[in-house]
C-alpha cells in the first residue's frame, strides 16, 4: 500500500549527502537500487536525479513497521526516508560512490509508489538492448549515466544563452508552421485544414526567419530550437534536432568566426573545464579535400592523401589512364605500420572503399626489402619507389591507391583514413581538434537535376574577388561560408548572405532560378531585401552535436531525451501513426491504396 508525504518533506538530495552532515537528520525522497541483506542489517541504495546514497535498517533497534515495510520493498519502488546520517564503519567506505563515506540510519520508512519489475534493471554498467532502452527511454533516463548526459545539455544551453545575451543576442521565436525553407533537404509537411490541399512545411532551420529580424534591425538574433529533416537517419542525424542558430548585422566574416571561438571556449571551459585554444586554424575547402579527402577533416593524426597522377600518368594500366584521361585523378595514403594486414583485411579495406562508389583499390606493401605490390605488372621498381618516397612509405606500411573522378577518390580515400584510424585505435575522444573550414565552392552540380545547385543556400554570399566568374565559370566560384569542424564532425555552418538585389539576381540567374521560380519560394524575403537590408551574416550549430562530442557519446541519440531510430519512428510513443478517417477528411486528404504500416 502506498503512503502519502504528508508531513514529511525533502530536506536535501541524495547527491548531497556528505560528512559534514554526520549526526544530523535528514529526509530524502527517491527510488530503491539495490537491496542487501547482511544478518540483521539490510542496506538500501536510494536514488535521484544527483546521486545515490546508503541507507540502514538494522533488525535490532527499528520498530515494527520500519521493519514490515522494509521487507515489502522491491527495486525502484518510490520511498520518503527519514534519518540520521552516520559515518560508515572504515571497512565498509566506498570510494566510487559519491556519498561512500556515510549512510542513513532509518527512523521512519514510507513507502510513497510501488513499482513492477522493470523491463531492465537500472544501473549504469547493464547492456541493454537499445530498441528495449527506447521503448522504455523513461526508466533509461533514470540511469545515471544516461541522464547525466540530459542534465550537460541542460548546463550548456544556459551558458549558451548567457554568453550570446551578454553579446548582445537577443532571443527571438520563430514559426513551426511554415512554408518551405532552402537548406534542400526533404521537408515535413503539416497539412491545413482551414485551406485544404495547402500545408504548411516545418522549418528545416530559421534562416530566411532570422534574415527578416536583421531587415527588422534586431541587429543580434539568436535561439536554441528544433529544425525537421526528413531524411536518412545516421549516427550524428536526427529528423528533429535542434540548433543554436545565430544571425548578426554589420559584420564579416572575422566577426562570426570570434564570437563562435568565444562562445565554443567558454562552453569548454565550464562544462569540461578544458582550455580549448583559440583562434582556430583556418582551412580553405580545397585544401581541406587535397589534404584529407573530406570537408570535414578529422586532423587528430596525419595519413594524408598525396597526388600520385604525375608519377603515374602514361602507363599502360589502364585502371589508373582512364580515371586520368576522364579528368580525375590518381591518389594514394599511407597507412603506417599496416603492412602486416592480412589479406583478408585488406580486402575489408577495398569494400570500405567500394561502399564510397570506388571501384578498387591498388596496393603496396613496403617491406625491408622491396615491396609486394598489385601493381607490379603496370610499374617498373623506380615507379613504385617514387611513390612509396612521395608517401614517407617505410618498411611495414601499407600504401593505397584510389584512381577515379576526383570526387569519388576524395570519399574513398577520406572514409578509408578514418575507418584505419578506428582499426588502428589512435583516436582519442579527449584530443579537441578544431578548425573552420572556408573558402566553400558557391555551387555544386547536381546530376540528379542537371544543374548547379547552391551548395549552401541560394543567399549565401560569393567571395567579393569570385563575383565576376559566377555566370562564366560557377564551379570555381567560392562563397563566404565557413564550417566549424571538430574531430571530423560537422559542428555548424554558416555564411555571409547576399543582400544586394543585383547580386541575388546574378545567383539565381546562375541556378537556373527564373524571376517567377524566386518569387514564388522566396518573394516574401526578397520583398524585404527592398526596404533596407543590412550586411549581415549568421551560422547554426548543431547543438545536438556538440553535446555528443562534449559527452563523448556514440550517437546524438544518447543525448536527445526522447530520440528517433532508424526508420524515424518513436518506440515509445509509436508515432508516426495512422488517424481516423475523419480526421483525414477534415483535411480533404484520401490515402493511396498502399498497404498501410499499422505496426
Ligand atoms: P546547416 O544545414 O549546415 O545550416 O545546419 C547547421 C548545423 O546543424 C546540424 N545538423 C544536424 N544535426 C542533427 N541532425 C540533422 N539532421 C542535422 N542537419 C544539420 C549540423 C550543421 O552544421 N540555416 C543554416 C545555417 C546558417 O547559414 O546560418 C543551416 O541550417 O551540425
Ligand atoms: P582488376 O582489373 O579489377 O583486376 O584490378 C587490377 C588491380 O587494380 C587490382 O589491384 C585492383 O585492386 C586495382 N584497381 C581496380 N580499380 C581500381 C581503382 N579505381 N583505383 C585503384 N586501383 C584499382
Amino acid at each position: 500500500m502506498s503512503e502519502f508525504m504528508q508531513g514529511l518533506k525533502r530536506s536535501c538530495m541524495c547527491g548531497e549527502v556528505n560528512e559534514s552532515m554526520i549526526g544530523k537528520e535528514v529526509v530524502l525522497m527517491g527510488w530503491v537500487g539495490r537491496r542487501r541483506v547482511l544478518s540483521h542489517l539490510t542496506f538500501l541504495l536510494l536514488r535521484d536525479k544527483t546521486g545515490i546514497v546508503q541507507v540502514v535498517v538494522d533488525e535490532n533497534g527499528a520498530s515494527d513497521d520500519i521493519i514490515e515495510k522494509e521487507k515489502s520493498i522491491r527495486s525502484e519502488y518510490v520511498v520518503a526516508v527519514r534519518g540520521i546520517v552516520q559515518a560508515r564503519e572504515e571497512s565498509n567506505i566506498n570510494p566510487s560512490m559519491k556519498t561512500g563515506k556515510v549512510e542513513i540510519s532509518v527512523a521512519e520508512l514510507r513507502i510513497l509508489s510501488e513499482s513492477e519489475t522493470t523491463p531492465f534493471p537500472i544501473e549504469e554498467s547493464v547492456n541493454i538492448n537499445t530498441e528495449l532502452r527506447l521503448k522504455y527511454r523513461y526508466l533509461d533516463l533514470r540511469r545515471p549515466n544516461v541522464a547525466s548526459n540530459i542534465v550537460i545539455r541542460h548546463k550548456t544551453a544556459q551558458i549558451v544563452r548567457q554568453f550570446l545575451s551578454d553579446e548582445g543576442f537577443i532571443e527571438i521565436e520563430t514559426p513551426m508552421l511554415t512554408k518551405s525553407t532552402p537548406e534542400g533537404a526533404r521537408d515535413y509537411l503539416v497539412p491545413s485544414r482551414v485551406h485544404p490541399g495547402n500545408f504548411y512545411a516545418l522549418p528545416q532551420s530559421p534562416q530566411l526567419f532570422k534574415q527578416l529580424l536583421m531587415v527588422s534591425g534586431f541587429d543580434r538574433y539568436f535561439q536554441i530550437v528544433k529544425c525537421f529533416r526528413d531524411e536518412d537517419l545516421r549516427a550524428d542525424r536526427q529528423p528533429e534536432f535542434t540548433q543554436i542558430d545565430m544571425e548578426l548585422s554589420f559584420i564579416d566574416i572575422d566577426d562570426v568566426i570570434d564570437i563562435n571561438e568565444r562562445l565554443i571556449k567558454k562552453v569548454f571551459k565550464e562544462i569540461k573545464g578544458i582550455d580549448i585554444k583559440t583562434p582556430f586554424e583556418r582551412m580553405p575547402y580545397k585544401e581541406a579535400m587535397e589534404r584529407f579527402g573530406s570537408d570535414k577533416p578529422d586532423v587528430r593524426f596525419g595519413m594524408e592523401l598525396k597526388n600520385i597522377t604525375e608519377i603515374v600518368s602514361g602507363s599502360d594500366f589502364k585502371v589508373f589512364q582512364d580515371a586520368i584521361d576522364n579528368g580525375g585523378s590518381v591518389r594514394a595514403i599511407n597507412a603506417k605500420g599496416c603492412g602486416s594486414f592480412p589479406r583478408k583485411k585488406i580486402d575489408a579495406l577495398v569494400d570500405v572503399a567500394k561502399t564510397y562508389g570506388a571501384k578498387g583499390l591498388a596496393w603496396i606493401n613496403v617491406l625491408d626489402e622491396g615491396f609486394k605490390t598489385t601493381i607490379s605488372k603496370f610499374f617498373d621498381d623506380d615507379k613504385i619507389t617514387e611513390i612509396v618516397k612521395m608517401l614517407d612509405g617505410e618498411s611495414g606500411d601499407l600504401i593505397l591507391i584510389c584512381a577515379d573522378k576526383n570526387s569519388i577518390v576524395f570519399d574513398a580515400l577520406g572514409a578509408l583514413r578514418i575507418d584505419i584510424a578506428k582499426k588502428l585505435d589512435i583516436l582519442n575522444d579527449n584530443d579537441f581538434k578544431f578548425l573552420w573550414v572556408t573558402e566553400f565552392p558557391l555551387f555544386e552540380y547536381s546530376e540528379e537535376e542537371n544543374r548547379f545547385v547552391a551548395k549552401h543556400h541560394p543567399f549565401t554570399s560569393p567571395m567579393d574577388e569570385d563575383l565576376d566568374i559566377i555566370e562564366s565559370s560557377p564551379e570555381n566560384a567560392r562563397a563566404k561560408a565557413y564550417d566549424m569542424i571538430l574531430n571530423g564532425c560537422e559542428l555548424g555552418g554558416g555564411s555571409i548572405r547576399i543582400y544586394q538585389q543585383e547580386i541575388q539576381k546574378k545567383m539565381f540567374k546562375a541556378l537556373g532560378f527564373s524571376e517567377e521560380d524566386a518569387q514564388e519560394r522566396f518573394g516574401f524575403l526578397l520583398e524585404a531585401f527592398k526596404f533596407g537590408a543590412p550586411p549581415h551574416g549568421g551560422l547554426a550549430f548543431g547543438f545536438d552535436r556538440l553535446i555528443m562530442l562534449i559527452t563523448g557519446a556514440e550517437s546524438i541519440r544518447d543525448v536527445i531525451a526522447f530520440p528517433k531510430v532508424k526508420d524515424a519512428s518513436c518506440l515509445l510513443t509509436e508515432a508516426p501513426d495512422v488517424v481516423d478517417k475523419k480526421q483525414l477528411d477534415e483535411l480533404a486528404i484520401d490515402i493511396k491504396n498502399i498497404e498501410i504500416n499499422e505496426n
